[in-house]
């Protein structure tokens, strides 16, 4: 069925514009009092209502009200939002004070998180899951990753996994699976950090491709986690599987992300710990650096070195890292914002690393634009100025198409 929806005060596609490194405002192309044509949910054509009334006489008019500025749907691509519980007593512990380490040692962490999901049934997490995804597409998020990574043994990753399948069917957001078995290796596992990798790669990895619950798999590179040459190991293999890779890379400290470029990942995600070198490393790659800074505002953190990145040519996302431990907010739009008054970032930057930069993480080439061909996957703020989205620091709500 054919719509015309408007009018729109402005539309920013963000469409032409360069995958990797810096972007200034006036690079944007903006289409003012613009509206948009969509048939069967895709983007039929964009411009002024009376050429594409005369053009397309039956399609139904969709009016807007009041100002609005329109814009693809942000991709969040890096959460963990398939969980049960919650981890407030850790959060309580942080702000007084604790270390990540008597945190760990008074029961938090990511363990907890674990012992909390595994007593989930799948029903139960699938609407979790549910829950979170529609507050997230309610926010302007339509597509959403999703990591499993609290279950860490082949049966309770499983359920995780699908869980999250079985809720891709129950929600309008669009969801990407990562499998997050390799997150830190479990208490209850009797053996070292290669061969539970091992164990993963053997029972695990296979299961999951046959039963096509994922096509991605993660590691956490950390001292707390796995080692940068486990983790080589690892997802040299996953590759020859057939799995695209992602790292959680130079958190605390650093390595993970020469081992993401070392193994041609499509993304290395965190890098607030990351130097100069790392920095160049990502630039001069392929792999998308991926920022998180509702993890370092859950932690009380350094930023990653966003507009570092960016100046050296990295292709830059931004992501919530909803998770509930170190970033339980899952609010993204208000996320990036603020990280953009501290790291001094370009609403273009910003626009970009939430769209199509952050699509292009997850290997999806034709999401995160409003180009003609792509499925509609449109948000709209209540406001006159594509500036003022940013600048109300997430408090403008979107309507979503
Ligand atoms: O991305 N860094 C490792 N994993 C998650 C945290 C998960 C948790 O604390 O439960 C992250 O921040
Ligand atoms: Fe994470």
């Amino acid at each position: 069925m054919k719509k015309l929806i408007g009018p729109f005060t402005q539309i920013l596609p963000l469409t032409g514009l360069p995958l990797k490194g810096s972007l200034r405002d006036d690079q944007l192309q903006i289409i003012t009092n613009g509206w948009v044509l969509v048939n069967n949910d895709r983007i039929v054509a964009i411009g002024n209502v009376e050429r594409l009334k005369a053009a397309h006489p039956s399609a139904q008019i969709e009016e807007i009200t009041g100002p609005h500025v329109l814009l693809p749907g942000f991709v969040d691509c890096h959460t963990h939002i398939c969980f049960a519980g919650s981890r407030a007593k850790d959060y309580a512990m942080r702000i007084q004070g604790k270390t990540y380490l008597e945190i760990a040692e008074s029961g938090g962490g990511i363990w907890d998180s674990v012992t909390q999901t595994r007593a989930a049934d799948e029903d139960t997490l699938t609407e979790l899951l549910v829950q979170r995804a529609d507050r997230h597409l309610a926010d302007g998020v339509t597509i959403i990753e999703v990591k499993s990574g609290y279950g860490l043994s082949v049966e309770q990753e499983l359920k995780q996994l699908r869980a999250i399948k079985a809720a891709s069917y129950k929600t309008k957001a669009t969801l990407v699976p990562t499998c997050l078995a390799a997150h830190i290796v479990p208490k209850d596992f009797n053996g070292s950090q290669s061969e539970y990798l091992d164990h993963i790669l053997q029972n695990l990895l296979p299961v999951v491709k046959q039963e096509g619950l994922a096509n991605r798999a993660d590691i956490f590179i950390e001292k707390s986690a796995f080692s940068a040459s486990s983790a080589i190991s690892y997802l040299s293999k996953a590759k020859a599987m057939g799995f695209d890779l992602t790292v959680h890379a130079d958190q605390f400290t650093t390595s993970g992300s020469a081992v993401a470029v070392n193994v041609g990942a499509v993304s290395a995600d965190h890098l607030e710990a990351s130097k100069d070198r790392d920095i160049k490393l990502l630039a001069n790659s392929n792999t998308v650096a991926v920022t998180l800074p509702g993890a370092s505002l859950g932690l009380g953190m350094p930023y990653a070195p966003a507009r570092k990145l960016l100046n050296a040519g990295a292709c830059l996302a931004i992501a919530s890292d909803w998770n509930p431990g170190s970033a339980p907010m899952g609010d993204l739009l208000l996320q990036a914002a603020v990280m953009s008054a501290a790291e001094k970032l370009s609403n273009a930057e910003v626009f970009a690393g939430l769209t199509y930069r952050a699509a292009h993480a997850l290997r999806l080439t034709n999401r995160g634009t409003l180009d003609i061909g792509t499925p509609a996957l449109m948000q709209a703020y209540p406001c006159s100025d594509y500036r003022e989205i940013l600048y109300h620091q997430g408090k403008l709500r979107p309507l979503i198409f």
